[in-house]
């Protein structure tokens, strides 16, 4: 048999073993997918922590349920004895917004040198395109492994969305591409046992461009309705209604919602990896830099709104308490990276602001790299709320009583379009 014939034998017969890199919220979903499917899996983190945790079968993301304890160690060496190796680790921005691809390449050359033939390795780590061919394929091959006849590489995105119960690992289309058509054959493999539908596409590269097509559409959208708020608002027209409105088209507009600015892992930073990525080809991205810049400038837009609705009553943002509702980056989950809601705290701190917050989703403000709030979240109730100056609404989640925070704040700068009525106490920003 070949090492391919081996490989394609066991995912067939689901005895080949998963190993999943980065039990994170990409890798953690992943690990289940195929467990319940009935393969053996195994988890690779170095943090002992969250293999401790999945040892005792306690999830750390609040919106995942472990079945039971589930096997995973910080042992690299033990890849040896898996027939799939998946990697779901970080891919941030440096410090000069940048990629850093110091994990997936940390994990890389963890994994080399337990690599043996018969191993499908996939990419799932959002990065720029050539990434698969350029960092892996070289780093396999001085192993002495035939990329294509030893081992098999590909890259298939994820496309979690966390929170969302509509769709789930199984039901999302994946998307893959291999660096030969051996490689996509065996992506195949791998991925068709467990999810509905797969879409195969022709190279590495293109399934690398398609995920960051998908990230930046959701940006350059995002920077759109941004701007259509701040226009809206100088001409005193509310753009939820108007974005209401639109979204009846039944075809040819997509609704996209403005907000403090943007958050989580993905969207406020994967398409600087293109930007990086098309220097090398002395192309600039216009529209990437556009919305970036709409979409970061959009925490300072709104302190702006916060100081205005303050100097309108006789008030000054020094010395004012707030409260800010909701500090997750988007409603329903307990994410707080990259969150606008996060920054606009900072902002009104570094302003003389006297700041809390209360969120349904984060009991204990955590440990951040960038931002530190020695603060719990605030219990939600008339008497709490009345005591600040003003209510800043920076995230919707659908556990926050929105009429009683009505009834009960001074005044509400809503960021999220929650208050769709006039009301005195309430200002859109
Ligand atoms: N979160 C999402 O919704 C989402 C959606 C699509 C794509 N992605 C992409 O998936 C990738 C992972 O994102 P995430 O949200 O799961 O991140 P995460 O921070 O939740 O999880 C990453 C995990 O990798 C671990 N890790 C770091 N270095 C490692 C190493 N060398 N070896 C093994 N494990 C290591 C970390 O300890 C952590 O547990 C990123 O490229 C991201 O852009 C994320």
């Amino acid at each position: 048999m070949t090492p391919k014939q081996d490989l394609l034998a066991k995912l067939a017969n689901r005895s080949a073993v998963i190993g999943i890199f980065g039990l994170g919220y990409v890798g953690l979903p992943l690990v289940l997918r195929f467990r319940e499917s009935g393969y053996p899996v195994l988890g690779f983190d170095i943090d002992t922590a969250k293999v401790v945790a999945l040892a005792q079968g306690r999830s750390y993301i609040e919106h995942i349920t472990l079945p039971g304890p589930i096997e995973a160690t910080t042992d690299f060496a033990r890849a040896a004895s898996c027939d799939a190796l998946i990697i779901c680790v970080p891919t941030p921005l440096s410090a000069y917004r940048e990629p850093d691809l110091s994990f997936v390449l940390n994990t890389v050359e963890a994994i080399v040198p337990h690599l043996r033939a018969g191993q499908v390795l996939s990419l799932e780590s959002t990065t720029y395109p050539g990434t698969t061919e350029e960092e892996l394929k070289p780093r396999i091959e001085a192993r002495g492994l035939a990329v294509g006849q030893d081992v098999f590489l590909v890259f298939s995105p994820e496309r979690e969305d966390p929170g969302n119960l509509e769709h789930v690992t199984r039901t999302i289309p994946k998307v893959v591409g291999g660096i030969t058509p051996a490689c996509l054959e065996a992506g195949e493999a791998l991925y068709g046992q467990v999810i509905d539908r797969l879409v195969p596409v022709s190279s590495t590269r293109a399934a690398e461009m398609t995920k960051l097509l998908e990230n930046i559409h959701r940006a350059v959208n995002i920077g759109l309705v941004n701007e259509m708020k701040m226009i809206c608002d100088r001409m005193g027209i509310d753009v939820h209604e108007v974005i209401r409105a639109a979204a009846t088209k039944p075809f040819g507009f997509v609704a996209y919602w403005p907000g403090p600015g943007l958050g989580g892992h993905c969207i406020p930073i994967d398409p600087f990896y293109l930007t990086w990525k098309a220097r090398e080809y002395g192309l600039h991205t216009r529209f990437i830099e556009l919305a970036g810049e709409i979409n970061r400038n959009m925490p300072e837009w709104v302190i702006g709104k916060v100081m205005e609705a303050l100097n309108d009553r006789g008030k000054a943002l020094r010395g004012s308490r707030i409260l800010v509702l909701g500090i997750a980056y988007k409603k329903n989950v307990d994410d707080m990276r990259e969150s606008p809601g996060v920054e606009l705290m900072g902002l009104l701190v570094r302003r003389g602001a006297s700041v809390e917050y209360a969120d349904p989703h984060v009991s204990e403000f955590p440990r951040m790299r960038k931002h530190r709030f020695d603060l719990k979240s605030v219990t939600l109730s008339p008497e709490s709320i009345v005591k600040y100056d003003l209510v800043l609404l920076a995230t919707n989640h659908d556990a926050f009583d929105y009429e009683m925070i009505r009834a009960s704040a001074k005044l509400i700068v809503d960021t999220r379009g929650v208050y769709l009525e006039p009301a005195p106490n309430v200002v859109k920003a």
